[in-house]
């Protein structure tokens, strides 16, 4: 908030539900302190609500939106909640702001495709909408528990914060870890590692960190990154060559289908990294990233 008020800006934009990328909910006092800030600056607050449907430790979070109508502007999605490429959101503005938004909104791409919009209105009129935010909630809270399982059993000591909801979380590397390195030698492994330099507005290296996603992520292709990431850092509880040959056991008896190195058509969106084992490694990259959601 010091920040903030050194500053003469009139606006401000926050994911106050699960700051993209550090996964903080913003507390309760700073709520308060924030619209203390906007009623003395006449500012507004526009609330980017990206992804609150999907808290996992207790119901969602209010909007801050409920809290101040007037100085708020929240801006809902279905990225998330469906998914992206539908290109549909909401916005609740304060009554003053609506006629403007809905002309610039106009001006900007003559509005959003009338059909997907109706299908969309039917699935909330119907319930089914809830139902499938319910159904998807339960699954990403899976992918979340298997992400924070396989860590501890491949890096333990590697906090993750930001759990709380949403698609992401950020896993704190060890002091003196170098982040490009580790990203770099994950990558040469078939795994796709993002960090939190890139993230900052200074491309500050330090202190190390990655952004784990666990959106559009199954479950197999977190755990065979999670153990590719504890082996390059040297912290998985078994000996190397162990952690080694988990990540790359098939599952299955052996390939099977066409060919000697043909895989079962199930197998083949998490089929293991093979580049140490002297086999042709298949190019697949298991991007521990992705948060968009399943469709
Ligand atoms: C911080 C944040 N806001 C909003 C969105 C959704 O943007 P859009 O509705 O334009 O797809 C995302 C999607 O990843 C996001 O990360």
């Amino acid at each position: 908030m010091a920040a903030l008020e050194a500053t003469s800006a009139r606006a401000v934009v926050l994911t106050p539900a699960h700051q993209w990328p550090t996964g903080v909910v913003l507390a309760a006092e700073r709520r308060l302190a924030l619209l203390d800030w906007a009623t003395r600056r006449k500012a507004v607050i526009i609330e980017d609500d990206y992804d609150a449907e999907f808290r996992y430790d207790r119901d969602p979070v209010g909007a801050l939106q409920g809290l101040a109508p007037d100085l708020v502007v929240t801006l809902g999605t279905v990225s998330k909640s469906l998914a992206p490429v539908l290109r549909l959101g909401w916005i609740a503005s304060p009554p003053r702001l609506a006629g403007t938004l809905a002309r610039a909104k106009q001006v900007t791409d003559r509005g959003s495709p009338g059909l997907d919009q109706l299908a969309l209105a039917l699935l909330i009129e119907t319930g089914r909408y809830d139902r499938h935010l319910r159904r998807m909630r339960a699954e990403y809270a899976a992918r979340r528990d298997v992400l924070v399982q396989a860590l501890a059993e491949h890096a333990p000591g590697v906090p993750l914060t930001g759990l709380a909801a949403g698609f992401h979380a950020v896993a704190h590397l060890p002091p003196g870890t170098t982040e490009q390195e580790v990203i770099r030698a994950a990558r040469s492994r078939s795994v796709g590692l993002y960090g939190m330099s890139t993230c900052r507005a200074d491309q500050a290296p330090s202190p190390p960190q990655l952004v784990l996603g666990f959106g559009n992520t199954r479950h197999q292709a977190i755990q065979t990154g999670i153990a590719v990431l504890g082996d390059i850092l040297g912290l998985a509880l078994p000996p190397r060559s162990e952690a080694l040959l988990a990540v790359q056991a098939p599952r299955h008896p052996g390939p099977a289908g066409r060919g000697r190195n043909a895989w079962p058509r199930r197998s083949r969106r998490s089929r293991p990294v093979m580049a140490e084992s002297g086999r042709r490694a298949p190019v697949r990259i298991h991007t521990v990233t992705a948060t968009f959601p399943a469709a």
